[in-house]
């Protein structure tokens, strides 16, 4: 991992600047107008002992997991932030370790997904899965490739958001993981729990039985 501060702000070219002042720049004519990152979904040989290195050493909060029969932990949503997460954590289908998952966008509302479903179809841009809603987080998702290969999602909705700070994590079970991973929208390809960036080729046990 590589932690970044004190980063230089993005600074817009004259005739990019917008008149919104709380704007970074003028909204851009093309492509999908993201509002902000929401999370990072990063695949991991061991989600216990990062999520333990994230929490006890960044001050991230544990606000929902998910712990297989065996005791072992094959997924984690955290956050410092009300947000459900900004960073998650799941076991790496493949054995890997240090992948990419997805990176996640705020777009808009449900039906923005919808609509953008109908453009991405058009202009062949894959649509992995969705639009549909996770149980987990309760947010309305659409996981698309760019044509890099990264998984992007793209958020039609924030999820809940919590503001308890005596937030108890929910535990998914393997009983209830069902309705945690899709609520409803489908079901998630196989390949959603295999296929991170960079690309590896070994098969090796996959999530058990998520
Ligand atoms: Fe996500």
């Amino acid at each position: 991992m590589e932690i970044l501060w004190e980063v230089d702000y993005f600074q817009p070219a004259e005739d990019q600047k917008s008149p919104l002042l709380n704007r970074p720049q003028k909204r851009p004519l093309r492509g999908v107008p993201v509002r902000r990152l929401d999370h990072v979904n990063l695949l991991a040989s061991d989600v216990t002992v990062n999520k333990n290195f994230m929490m006890e050493q960044l001050g991230f909060r544990l606000r929902e997991h998910i712990v297989l029969n065996n005791g072992i932990e094959a997924g984690c949503w955290l956050s410092v932030s009300p947000l459900v997460h900004e960073v998650a954590l799941m076991r790496d289908g493949k054995g890997a370790r240090g992948r990419l998952h997805h990176v996640c966008y705020w777009y808009g509302y449900p039906q923005n997904l919808n609509d953008l479903a109908d453009v991405f179809r058009e202009q062949g841009i894959y649509i992995e899965a969705g639009p549909g809603k996770h149980g987990i987080s309760q947010a309305m998702f659409m996981y698309v490739y760019e044509p890099g290969g990264n998984r992007v999602e793209l958020f039609g909705d924030p999820g809940y958001l919590i503001f308890d700070p005596a937030w108890k994590p929910i535990v998914w079970t393997e009983e209830t993981l069902a309705a945690g991973i899709v609520w409803f929208g489908g079901n998630l390809p196989g390949e959603f729990f295999l296929y991170g960036t960079p690309v590896v080729h070994e098969q090796e046990p996959a999530m058990a039985s998520a």
